[in-house]
């Protein structure tokens, strides 16, 4: 979603700020603009569209300059994407510039207040009423009316301040939306995100709920609630630039998609020692795990999809009730958790509002939080008890692929861990899973190495205005990501169903070449699958199957065009049957001339409800 830069120091902002802006692109945005202080004056350019926009009105940057500025990628909320709807808000009186992440609940009643003192408005939305509220309070002491405007704000915020009356600083604060500060030399920064400022530097701070930094040339200082300047420990970022960047692959979805293999093998060997899982340094101790009465996991999009997985995989092997639920349904459903739930709860981001806000429920109901998480430093990382963090490093293209698949071997690892605290798993069997989950990134190698045949498959089918996927457990589970993936990025109709539930409606819509994706990879069940395989053929239907190399006869004979993956334990077929509908979905929407990183409407980080 929204992106936030900022930059004071000797250098031109505007092209600083532009690069910085262009690294958060992925994020998902509809309007861009930048305010740089130059010569008494805030100059203030923005532009709807593309970011390409921007840098052509402010010629790279050229045609805005001075040193001390500010950013943004807006991705509409309050009033629709428009030059004048995007940010940064400049005050009335053009003194106070402001960019801002998140929502202002009680906007309307703040804008009500100042249009009764005078104050002129001219957008619709919430940022709006920040930079007048700062400029009314403003009275020669730009932190004063910052912190005044802050104590009538309710809402969340990542908020990013300048003033042409005192251009030697950018004030920024912090409440449910992530915001760093990065320390260069001569010069320091501010950003929603690493990847905006990683090619400057890699020294930075991450500001907590209700901290206000000040921030000049030369030093920066973080305040706390209590208005107390506090120490903020700096971290190194351990990632590369080169990690954000194509490296070569025409789209960051398909790169990353080929970055699968080192992450399993990174996420998986962080966490197995002399053989054995061992997730000691977490809240799973066995006095633990036997207290646990019932699990929630608790995800959005994909993050779910890994809940879904998780709760057949985790009642299977510990018999522990568990259910995988919607953040945004969770938060509102009241939940019935207490001190003996654990809730694990899965975002790539760590700073989903949803999951934010369920996570905080489960905490207040008296329950435990594991948290999996890419992003380290994220807001669900710090709050949650304890957290797992998948190995992924940024992930840029919008559909969920490496992260998704990260998440994946977190599963199996709590999945082993508590079986094996609670005496369920006996060592042939747990030695037998670690061996084949030392052997997943070699098998997702395989797959990878057998592109081609799904891209052909992409080529047959990309015309298609509907497709179904079908699967029955934890063949479900990953139906239901491949037909999220494919609707995400190729903008085709598409569901997932359980093969049971085909008879009880939508059989109804499967006509002659209608394309169903049988996922049949679950042993157990593959016959029982094979059965809702002929019910859909029989109507004409054609079907692609992805099963598991064992089965190649059975399935072969059965369906239209079939993709084998490579046999593993009955616990870890997700991680390879994924990656097939991930290359079909690539394909299709590249056959389809799709904006494939950054499909429509969709936002990386949803930062708001
Ligand atoms: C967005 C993304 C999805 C992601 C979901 C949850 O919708 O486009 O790919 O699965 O958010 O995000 P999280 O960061 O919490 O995993």
């Amino acid at each position: 979603m929204c992106g936030i830069v900022g930059y004071i120091g000797r250098e031109e902002a505007a092209p600083i700020l532009l690069y910085g802006l262009s690294r958060l692109e992925y994020r998902g945005y509809d309007s861009a603009g930048i305010s740089v202080y130059n010569n008494g004056c805030l100059n203030t350019v923005k532009a709807v569209g593309k970011l390409q926009n921007l840098i052509d009105l402010t010629d790279s940057g050229k045609n805005v300059p001075g040193c001390v500025g500010i950013g943004h990628t807006r991705w509409a909320t309050h009033g629709q994407p428009s030059d004048i709807n995007s940010h940064p808000h400049v005050s009335a009186s053009g003194k106070i510039s402001v960019v801002h992440n998140g929502i202002i609940e009680n906007y309307l009643e703040l804008k009500e207040m100042l249009i009764s003192e005078g104050v002129q408005f001219k957008s619709e939305t919430d940022t709006e009423v920040v930079s007048q509220l700062i400029d009314y309070y403003y009275n020669g002491d730009l932190m004063d009316a910052v912190s005044r405007a802050l104590a009538k704000l309710e809402g969340s915020y990542a908020l990013v301040i300048i003033s042409s009356e005192q251009p030697d600083v950018i004030i920024a604060a912090r409440k449910d939306a992530p915001l760093i500060v990065a320390y260069g030399d001569g010069c320091n920064y501010i950003a929603s995100d690493v990847a905006a400022v990683l090619k400057y530097t890699r020294q930075v701070s991450y500001l907590e709920d209700d901290e206000i930094a000040v921030v000049k040339a030369d030093s920066v200082t973080v305040y706390n609630e209590y208005g107390k300047p506090i120490d903020k420990a700096v971290t190194t970022v351990e990632w590369d630039i080169e990690d954000a960047q194509k490296g070569g692959y025409p789209h960051f979805m398909i790169k990353e998609i080929h970055e699968q293999p080192k992450v399993i093998r990174n996420t998986i060997s962080a966490h197995i020692k002399d053989g054995r899982v061992d997730l000691s340094d977490t809240i799973l101790s066995e006095e633990f795990c036997r207290d646990i009465r019932r699990i929630c996991i608790i995800g959005c999009g994909s993050a779910n999809h890994v809940g879904v997985v998780g709760r057949y995989l985790l009642e299977k092997y510990t018999r522990i009730p568990t259910e995988a639920v919607l953040a945004s349904e969770f938060r509102y459903s009241e939940p019935i958790v207490d001190e003996h739930s654990l809730i694990i709860v899965i975002s790539q981001s760590g700073e989903t509002a949803d999951t934010i806000a369920a996570m905080r429920e489960a905490k207040r109901l008296g329950a435990k939080t594991l948290a999996i998480v890419n992003v380290v430093g994220s807001t669900i990382a710090k709050e949650a008890d304890c957290v797992l963090y998948t190995l992924a490093g940024p992930e840029i293209a919008v559909a969920t692929t490496k992260a998704y698949s990260a998440q994946l071997a977190v599963m199996y690892l709590v999945t082993i861990a508590i079986a094996d605290k609670l005496g369920r798993l006996d060592a042939a069997e747990h030695d037998e899973i670690v061996r084949e989950l030392c052997l997943l990134p070699e098998k997702v190698e395989h797959i990878l190495a057998d592109k081609e045949k799904l891209q052909q498959y992409a080529s047959q089918y990309f015309n298609n205005e509907s497709i179904f996927f079908i699967g029955r457990n934890l063949d479900y589970a990953i139906s239901l990501e491949g037909s999220l993936k494919l609707k995400e990025i190729s903008y085709i109709h598409s569901e997932a169903y359980a093969g049971g539930e085909l008879k009880h409606g939508t059989i109804s819509l499967i006509e002659p070449k209608t394309l169903v994706i049988a996922v049949a990879t679950y042993e157990k069940l593959f016959d029982k699958l094979m059965s809702n395989v002929k019910e859909v053929t029989a109507r004409g239907a054609n079907v692609l199957c992805v099963a598991q190399q064992h089965n190649s006869g059975s399935a072969t004979d059965a369906v239209n065009n079939a993709f084998f993956i490579p046999d593993t334990h009955e616990m870890l077929t997700p991680s390879l049957a994924a990656i097939p509908l991930q290359l079909f979905a690539y394909y299709v929407a590249l056959s389809r001339g799709c904006d494939i990183d950054k499909p429509r409407n969709l936002a990386k980080s949803v930062t708001v409800e």
